[in-house]
Formats: C-alpha cells, structure tokens, sequence
C-alpha cells in the first residue's frame, strides 16, 4: 500500500503536493512541513466501527487506578514526575546536547528493576556499555538496541512488550512513510504521534530524549511539547556540575517541581539538600554576598546572590546578571536610585546567583538589593543572616508565598536571623523558630538595621 504524503502550511493550512519556499496563501516563509494524508474510507462510520467505538462513561464511574505509577528508584526524577511514570504516558526529556539527558535515562534504565527497552540511534550498544560500566557496579537486564528505523522499533515493542521504552533521541528516528529527511518537523511529528498510539494502546510508559539548542528553535521538542503528556527539561551550565530537570507541562502532577543532580565521574548525583551545596563555599565574608530563602517548587533552597558594584570605568554603566532577569535586576537599581536614594546610575553593577542556578522566585528580591548595596558601601553581610521578600516599586518589601518553610529551611541551615516581609506572617505561629525573625517594611529599613 502507498502512503500519500502532503505539504501543508503551518501558519495557515494550505496544502502543496510539493515542498514550496513561501506560502502562496499567507505570504509564510519556510511553513511547509510534510504530513501524511489519512486514508478517508468509503464506508460510513457504521457497524464495523460502532465496536470500537469507547463508551462514554459517567465522571464518577471511571476509576482511578490506571494511573499507578511506576517508581523510578531516582527520587528527584519522581519527585518532577509528580510520584514516579505512568504507565501509558508519553514523557519528553528535552535539553542541550551534551548536558546529560542519555547518562540520566540510562542510569534510570540500570538501577529499576523493570522491563527497560533502550533503542538508541545515536550511538552504538557497546558505547553504551561503556558508559553502562562507569555508570554502575551491577548488571543489569536492560535491553538494548541501535537503531533508528521507527517501524523496526515498532517490531522490536512487539517481540519483547516492556514496561518502559527509552528512546534516545527522537530526532535520529525516521518512518519510511514520509520522505523528509530524519530530524524535520514532518518526521518527528509523525514518529512522535506514532509512538503515542503504542504507548496508550499497551499501556506501556515510553521516555523520549529530544535536544534543544540555547534559543529552544531547532525543529524539535518545541513542537512536540502539546503532544506528549509530560515535558521535563534538563538544563544547566556546561561550566558549573549542577543540572536541574525541570517539569514544564505535566498531565499527571505540577509543574513548579524541579530535580537537582551533580555531574561527577560516575554519573548524575541526585542533590537532595541543594542548599548545602550553594552555600558550601562561604568561608569568609565578603561584601556583595546575600543569601536568600527561596522555593523552587515547594522546595526551599537557599542560595547566594553575589553583586558587584564598582564605578564604571566607561561613559555608560554596565548592568550584567547570571540567573536573574536583566530587566529585574534594572528595576530594582531605579527603585534603589528613585526611592531609597543610592547613587547607582554611575556605577557598573555585576550580579551572579552562586552554582549557576536560575531563580523566578521574586522572594530573591530582598537578598539582590542587599547584596548591592553591600558591594556598594563595600560592607559584609554577616553570614548567618538570610532574606527572604519582594521588592516593589516604591521600595517597599511585599509579602511572598510559603513564609514559614523558607524561615525554618533557613534555621535548619543554622542561620541565626532572616529579614522578612512585614504582616507576612498571618497564621504562622513564629514561637516555634529559634531563628530571630526581622520584619521589614522598606529597603531602606533593612539597609539601616545591617550597615549602620
Ligand atoms: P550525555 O548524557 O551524553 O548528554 P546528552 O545525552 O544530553 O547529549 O552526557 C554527556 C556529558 O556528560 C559528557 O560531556 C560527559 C559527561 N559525563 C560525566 O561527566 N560523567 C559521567 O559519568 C558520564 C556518563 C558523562
Ligand atoms: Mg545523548
């Protein structure tokens, strides 16, 4: 049987027979992406098809208990999973090449005791092993293959029928049913959408790898991300051993979780007190630092801010950030030139969150201006102190969610006194906390009670 194939148009549709540079109807250049033309049967959609027709089934009669999961023996990753895989679901793993998505799964794959079945189209079985024998000690049953044909796959799903099918990557997986080149849209859509279908009909949990590049536009997991079930990015700095998998669509839990691992020489580390490690190197005190109480997910960490502030040494300042929002960063410098009075609009301000971490809390705020103001007049925040709040327009410090877990992650970490927001702390019950708790309602109160 021969399958037809379609040119059509992504912005608006239209089809060509053929692939064609710029949209005859909507004027769009580079649109086209093949697709395959579903067969339409003559016959109406009747006895044949009636039985397999699924019955629509009353909310309150439809158990729950498909949705066992599977534990993954890594508790980070089942934590951003949202309590292990499910079985039937469609998980992507997108990051940059090279950051460790392959290490991490096959890791996975060696230490469950499930029936794994890694297909690989990117390197061969015996590089695998050799990384499978820096990896672990024990042996393990996973079953590995080379390749890269999406119904050889299939073939091979069919024979050995595992719980778990990895494949790493999608990009290298091709269907001889579309004629573009492995790695287009057409492709990885197709395969994509075919590999759905096997893990719904069998229930089976199937893990797809799929590379980015720093702007996230290569064809891949961009357009993949509304098909799948679950999206988990791994992200990091090739500089710095930190590698946080992040959950950004999630069917079966939230997306506010992350997973911190290290990369040393046998592999992927699972961190489960990432504050130790961001604070590890804090010896001496230094002006510019200022540690903050923030979560990431619901998870406190504490982390440092570092700034830096010097007289720019040419006509126009520099402002540069490592983990924070540039424009955040020069929002906060005009609330602290407008409101508070800091001369900054002269000076080169450097600020960098330690371990190459990227923070959204904007509980951070507190911590970024004091470190600023610390390099500013050049005076050390002594080092048992930690702040936790928002920094609005007026210089005025706003109440952030979840107070009481970022004070007691705080004590637990021995710090001895955290600057909070003021009237944060409606329902909590501070008597508990050895911690001496600050509840500021300005910048500049805070920048009063630490520097003079
Ligand atoms: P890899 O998992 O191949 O990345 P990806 O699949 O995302 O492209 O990871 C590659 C990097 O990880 C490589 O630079 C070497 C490093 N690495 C370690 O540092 N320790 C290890 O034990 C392993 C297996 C890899
Ligand atoms: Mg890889």
């Amino acid at each position: 049987m021969k399958v037809k194939t379609t040119y059509v148009c992504q912005n608006c549709g239209m089809q060509s027979p053929k692939w064609v540079g710029k949209c005859s109807g909507c004027g769009e250049w580079n649109s086209y992406v093949e697709e395959l033309v579903e067969k339409k049967s003559n016959k109406s959609l009747s006895s044949s098809s009636n039985k397999a027709l699924s019955k629509p089934l009353k909310i309150r009669e439809i158990s729950t208990e498909q949705t066992e999961r599977i534990n993954t023996s890594n508790n980070e990753l089942d934590r951003v999973l949202g309590g292990g895989i499910v079985p039937g679901s469609l998980t992507l793993i997108g990051g940059e090449p090279g950051i460790g998505k392959s290490t991490l799964v096959l890791q996975l794959a060696l230490h469950m005791k499930k029936n794994i079945f890694y297909v690989s189209g990117e390197e061969s079985v015996q590089q695998i092993k050799l990384r499978a024998n820096r990896l672990s000690k024990e042996d393990s049953d996973c079953l590995l293959v080379s390749e890269t044909s999406l119904e050889k796959i299939l073939l091979h799903l069919d024979n050995i029928n595992p719980d778990i099918v990895v494949i790493d990557s999608i990009q290298t997986v091709a269907t001889d049913t579309i004629e573009s080149a492995t790695g287009s849209v057409g492709q990885i859509r197709e395969c994509t959408s075919r590999l759905m279908r096997y893990a719904k009909e069998n229930s089976v949990a199937v893990i797809l790898i799929g590379h980015i590049t720093k702007d996230g536009h290569i064809a891949g997991p961009k357009i993949l991300e509304h098909m799948v079930d679950t999206v988990l990015q791994f992200e990091g700095d090739q500089n710095y051993m930190y590698r946080i998998l992040r959950s950004v669509k999630n069917r079966y839990g939230s997306t506010s979780e992350i997973g911190i691992y290290e990369m040393n020489n046998t592999g992927l580390r699972e961190v489960s007190n990432p504050s130790e490690l961001l604070l590890s190197d804090r010896d001496d005190m230094l002006s510019g630092g200022a540690v903050a109480a923030t979560i990431e997910g619901v998870r406190p960490i504490l982390i440092e801010v570092q700034a830096l502030v010097s007289s720019a040494a040419y006509g126009t300042p520099q402002r540069s950030a490592t983990g924070f929002d540039l424009r955040r960063l020069n929002m906060l410098l005009a609330v602290l030139e407008k409101r508070v009075g800091f001369r900054l609009a002269v000076k080169d301000v450097f600020l960098n969150l330690a371990g190459g971490i990227k923070v959204n809390d904007p509980a951070i705020d507190l911590a970024v201006v004091m470190s600023i103001l610390s390099s500013n007049v050049d005076i050390a925040i002594e080092r048992n102190v930690c702040f936790a709040g928002e920094v609005g327009l007026s210089g005025e410090i706003r109440s952030v969610s979840k107070i009481d877990q970022r004070i007691a992650e705080a004590e637990k970490l021995g710090f001895k006194e955290i600057f909070i927001p003021a009237n944060n702390l409606k329902g909590v019950d501070i008597s508990k906390f050895k911690i001496k708790v600050h509840q500021a309602k300005k910048v500049a109160d805070v920048f009063r009670s630490l520097f003079s």
